[in-house]
């Protein structure tokens, strides 16, 4: 059961489409502490708290504050609150379950048993908010409904479950051929390779620089004829620059977001100088969306929306005041806190918290000041590209994911994990975001395979990778000046080649999970306490996921592990994927077990009667035999089946019925 309640006036977010009743009287199991602007919950010592989505630490969210703070940060440590997506949905799982969603635009945070370790806290920063509280059967059944009331999830075009290449620093065509004739040469797969900042002319959206990547069109289909699909970026901000289209329109129709004195507020982000469109205004949000047509028209089918939280570098108000301060520290003696004060001048004139209140946005005839809405502004551009999307190519599965998000963007793209490090600590965050980010809606989601920023290591790429062939969006991403991170970089090109093809072989089984979640609102991905809630030790384990109800995965996050420790709840049939092609197979008891996984190879665990298709070897998904698949099973009493959902990744009919088949394997 749903139940509604309203606080005060808030400003609409759109994350819920069909809203039920609003429901009078107290609010249950949450006290209200309106003069606080907060609501109070009393956790029991073992109850655990999932989701808040996109966030740091781990799976049971107890004992650390998180922000609803849509925010770049590039250091995701654990010391940190806020990343960037705003996910206000949890489930507290006690001795009576049930789930709590915030709508509220602002900034919130949760208190989960920080201040007092019995304390759930969630204080927002003013009193407009509607509160949701889903009541059932359990966990699942509760995210079940959450996701019912936000509405389906993203899907995407089939080739966006291929391997996806990217790089912040392909400043050519020709770096672009070179990464595609490699994978192609070394037969390792590849479905994408991904468009930076730097297929743009001077980082200006809906251009493409004619020197360094010429006949554009021409281009795409020459890789087109490869089968890979060039997937540029869309970054928020807008160049400042006469005669530029994009800007000079936007200027012309009032179309930017603007200061309290009707001028337009200008930031500094990758452009130098740049004006964000007004993504919560309806006639802003279309013409922004109606720009990717130059892109689509070029044979385009698939972007990324980035510095969208949105990221300020800094704006000429801060400098100034800093420049300023600056001036007044100039010959004196700083003591340790004046230093410190001042060191912290520069870094502090990024995403500050006082530009967010600086601009504005007209919303249904309503001029709102942009801290109200802050985490709504990633949400609607990747909307208005959505909207678009459906506007120009209607028929057509387009790919797209942001970096930041709201709940309510889950229905117009997925979204990838933003800046992560080379960090083993990273892999594990990997890991153990993705339910919660299920929980909330993001399906198609994934991190940056190998790490964004710092140098990465053949070993942890190969872990990474090792999981990352499971995730929706498996993407290897690297900043520029860090040491580069395509596969054929390293020596272990067999091993590479072995990990990407295990996941060509996977796609029909991984396709097909992703789509029955979609359209039956579920998660693709779970935590072992989800299925197992008789079990007391899964509820510690959050280093193990389910994927579907077939496949258990313990992923090795650690560097020179041998292998690692896994815990069954139940008898499982452990699958051993071999660099040299073989496939071993162990029943193993319910119980503790040491697993060695050498570098090279992929282990995962089957669920008793069920069985996982696999296809024959493919470089891309073009060249993915769906029709001819074997079948890896644990046959219990019997039996092992699959229910397979098969379309041909293009089209729309998503409820069909005779997209489901049940596969059968009896003994
Ligand atoms: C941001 C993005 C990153 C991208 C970079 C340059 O940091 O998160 O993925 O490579 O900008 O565009």
């Amino acid at each position: 059961m749903i139940r509604r309640y309203v606080f005060g006036n808030m400003i609409e977010t759109e994350a819920v489409l069909n809203k039920p009743e609003k429901s009078e009287g107290p609010l249950p199991y949450l006290e209200v502490r309106e003069e606080k602007k907060s609501f109070l919950y009393r956790m029991d010592p073992e109850e655990r708290i999932y989701g808040l989505g996109e966030n740091v630490r781990g799976i049971n969210k107890r004992g650390w504050i998180y922000e609803s703070k849509c925010s770049d940060d590039p250091e995701h440590r654990e010391d940190k609150h806020a990343l960037y997506g705003a996910h206000n949905f949890f489930v507290a799982d006690g001795k009576e379950p049930f789930g709590v969603f915030i709508d509220y635009p602002g900034i919130l945070t949760f208190d989960v048993g920080y201040e007092k370790s019995d304390e759930l806290r969630i204080t927002a920063s003013d009193w407009n908010l509607e509160v949701y509280i889903i009541t059932g059967e359990n966990v699942k059944d509760i995210v079940k409904q959450f996701r019912r009331l936000i509405g389906r999830s993203y899907i995407p075009p089939l080739w966006a479950f291929g391997y996806g290449q990217s790089r912040w620093g392909y400043k050519s065509a020709d770096d672009v051929r070179e990464v595609a004739r490699k994978h192609r040469e070394l037969g390792i797969g590849l479905d994408s390779i991904y468009l930076d900042i730097d297929y743009m002319e001077r980082f200006k959206d809906f251009t493409v620089n004619e020197e360094t990547f010429p006949d554009f069109p021409d281009f795409v289909k020459e890789m087109e004829e490869e089968h890979i699909h060039l997937v540029p970026i869309i970054d928020a901000g807008v160049k400042k620059e006469e005669g530029y289209p994009v800007y000079e329109e936007g200027m012309e129709k009032g179309y930017f977001c603007k200061k309290e004195d009707g001028t337009e507020f200008v930031a500094a982000v990758w452009p130098g100088k740049a004006l964000f469109p007004d993504m919560l205004n309806e006639e802003a949000r279309q013409w922004f969306g109606n720009w990717y047509r130059f892109l689509l028209d070029q044979g385009i089918e698939g972007f990324w929306n980035d510095m969208n939280e949105p990221s300020i570098f800094y704006t000429e108000d801060r400098l100034s005041d800093v420049m300023e301060k600056i001036k007044e520290y100039q010959g004196k003696n700083l003591d340790l806190n004046t230093f410190f004060e001042f060191q912290g001048l520069v870094t502090g004139l990024s995403n500050n918290t006082k530009d967010y209140k600086y601009f504005y946005h007209e919303k249904d005839g309503e001029k709102i000041r942009h801290d109200r809405v802050h985490n709504l502004f990633g949400f609607a551009m990747t909307r208005a590209a959505g909207e678009a999307f459906e506007r120009l190519e209607p028929e057509k599965r387009i790919l797209m994911f942001s970096r930041s998000s709201y709940i309510g963007m889950h229905r117009y793209g997925g979204i990838w994990q933003g800046d992560n490090m080379s960090w083993w600590s990273h892999l594990l965050l990997n890991i153990r975001m993705m339910p919660s980010l299920n929980m909330c809606g993001f399906l198609y989601t994934g991190a940056d395979l190998g790490g964004f920023g710092a140098d990465t290591t053949e070993d942890l790429l190969l872990r990474w990778l090792a999981f990352g062939i499971f995730t929706p969006l498996m993407r290897n991403h690297s900043a520029m000046g860090t040491r580069r991170q395509e596969v054929y970089q390293f020596d272990r090109i067999e091993g590479f080649r072995h990990i990407i093809g295990l996941r060509y072989r996977l796609i029909p089984y991984l396709y097909s999970e992703y789509m029955k979640a979609a359209v039956r609102d579920e998660m693709m991905f779970r935590p072992l306490a989800f299925d197992y809630p008789e079990d007391r030790y899964v509820l510690d384990v959050e280093d193990q996921l389910l994927l579907g109800e077939e496949i258990m995965l313990a992923p090795v996050y650690e560097q020179n592990a041998r292998g690692r420790y896994v815990y069954l709840p139940e008898a499982m049939k452990m699958v051993r994927f071999c660099q040299d092609g073989t496939q071993k197979e162990e029943i193993l008891a319910a119980g503790h077990h040491y697993v060695e996984i050498p570098l090279t190879e992929v282990v995962f665990f089957i669920r008793p009667g069920r069985l996982v298709p696999l296809a024959g070897p493919a470089v891309c998904t073009q060249e993915i035999d769906f029709e001819n698949l074997t079948y890896i099973s644990y046959v219990e009493k019997g039996e092992a089946l699959y229910e397979y959902y098969r379309d041909d990744g293009y089209e729309k009919d998503y409820d069909n019925p005779d997209h489901i088949t049940v596969i059968r394997v009896q003994k």
